[in-house]
């Protein structure tokens, strides 16, 4: 099969690419507009391989998602802006590429008569004090974020239904592993802990978070692609939930520093209290997460210490003055 993957330079989209590519034996061509969050880098050691292709563009632009579809079999989706602060304080960027952008992927879809997975969050159904969201459970997203996404989806919806496309929906909790960008609670806290800065914990720190390794979440997506039904919306969680001053504990432990670096701060606006999935319906196409999440942190703090060559160049670039503005502090150098 070859696949066009859209935001494959990202944290999931990139770890996808390396999965279908080596495990799958798939052509994949990547469309990515390389913002602050896409990094070549994260795709460097399947750079060479044969059957990669990279162009840069965005998805809302018709002209170049046409050049990309050049004898692609199925679009995967991720590309999206994606952090929930930034959707609060810069939130026209997800309206034009989580909304528009998917619109401009499924018109191309429908042309070619292609299937299209769309990739999308736990966030849409909003926040559960107790039990678990269904695909059923009704849409109730909180922030600019998670509204774009859920319009997507919707938008999606309507196409299998209006236009007979072979569309497909794979909502995954929080993810975590590596290559991801460190604006993200695990590895804005791992990179905190190593340089020996304060933690920032939004609020009580008891919001909790259902967390999914990167690589299970891109197996229940490509389970999706193979065996979905068109029309269906499938979740995939984690097998694990956690509090956040729980994950911080562990992520501190892990690095070998004081919880005195914990720095309680204001919470952010519209936060959402708890996340939970069930995943029946992936699980009946005979997925199920492998890694629990305490392993998958161990290994995901090792691999940030190990790879510095791939964040070392964030912490000095955009994201100085991303972290200055959201935190009201510097970065130490
Ligand atoms: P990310 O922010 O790391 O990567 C997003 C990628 O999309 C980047 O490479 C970026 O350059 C690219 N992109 C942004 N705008 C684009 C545009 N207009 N055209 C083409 N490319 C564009 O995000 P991620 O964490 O890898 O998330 C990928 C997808 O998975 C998103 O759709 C997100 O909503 C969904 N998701 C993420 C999580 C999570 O915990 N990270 C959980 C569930 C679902
Ligand atoms: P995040 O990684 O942004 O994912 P999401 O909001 O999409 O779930 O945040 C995960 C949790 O961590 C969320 O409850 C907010 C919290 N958080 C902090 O406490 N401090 C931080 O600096 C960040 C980025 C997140």
């Amino acid at each position: 099969m070859k696949l066009l993957v859209c935001g494959g330079a990202g944290f999931i989209g990139s770890n996808f690419v390396r999965q279908r590519l080596r495990e799958h034996g798939d052509g994949v061509v990547v469309l990515d507009k390389l913002t602050y969050a896409g990094r070549e880098e994260s795709l460097q050691d399947v750079h060479d391989e044969p059957g990669f292709a990279f162009l840069r563009g965005g998805i809302e632009d018709a002209d170049r998602v046409a050049e990309a579809l050049a004898d692609c079999d199925a679009i995967v989706n991720f590309a999206a802006e994606t952090h929930v602060d930034r959707s609060i304080s810069e939130p026209d960027a997800f309206i034009t590429t989580n909304g528009r952008g998917t619109y401009v992927l499924l018109e191309a879809a429908r042309d070619r008569g292609l299937r299209h997975v769309q990739v999308s969050t736990d966030e849409v159904y909003g926040s559960i004090e107790e039990g678990t969201f269904t695909e059923d459970s009704p849409l109730r997203p909180s922030s600019p974020y998670s509204a774009s996404k859920a319009g997507a989806d919707l938008l999606v919806s309507s196409y299998f239904h209006t236009f007979g496309l072979e569309a497909l929906i794979c909502r995954g909790s929080n993810n975590y592993g590596p290559f991801q960008y460190p604006e993200k609670l695990v590895p804005l806290m791992i990179l905190n802990a190593l340089a020996g800065d304060p933690l920032p914990v939004y609020g009580d720190g008891m919001n909790v978070r259902n967390w999914i390794h990167v690589e299970d979440f891109c197996r229940a997506v490509g389970t999706v692609l193979e065996r979905g039904e068109p029309g269906a919306v499938y979740n995939a969680g984690g097998p694990d939930e956690c509090a956040n001053l729980q994950v911080v504990r562990r992520i501190l432990e892990l690095c070998g520093r004081d919880e005195a670096l914990i720095e309680l701060v204001p919470d952010r606006l519209g936060h959402d209290r708890r996340y939970s999935l069930s995943s029946d319906r992936v699980r009946a196409l005979g997925w199920e997460p492998r890694t629990r999440f305490d392993d998958g942190l161990q290994d995901t703090v090792r691999w940030y210490r190990d790879n510095g060559w791939w964040w070392e160049p964030i912490r000095s670039g955009e994201y100085r003055a991303y972290y200055e503005r959201q935190y009201g502090r510097a970065l130490r150098d």
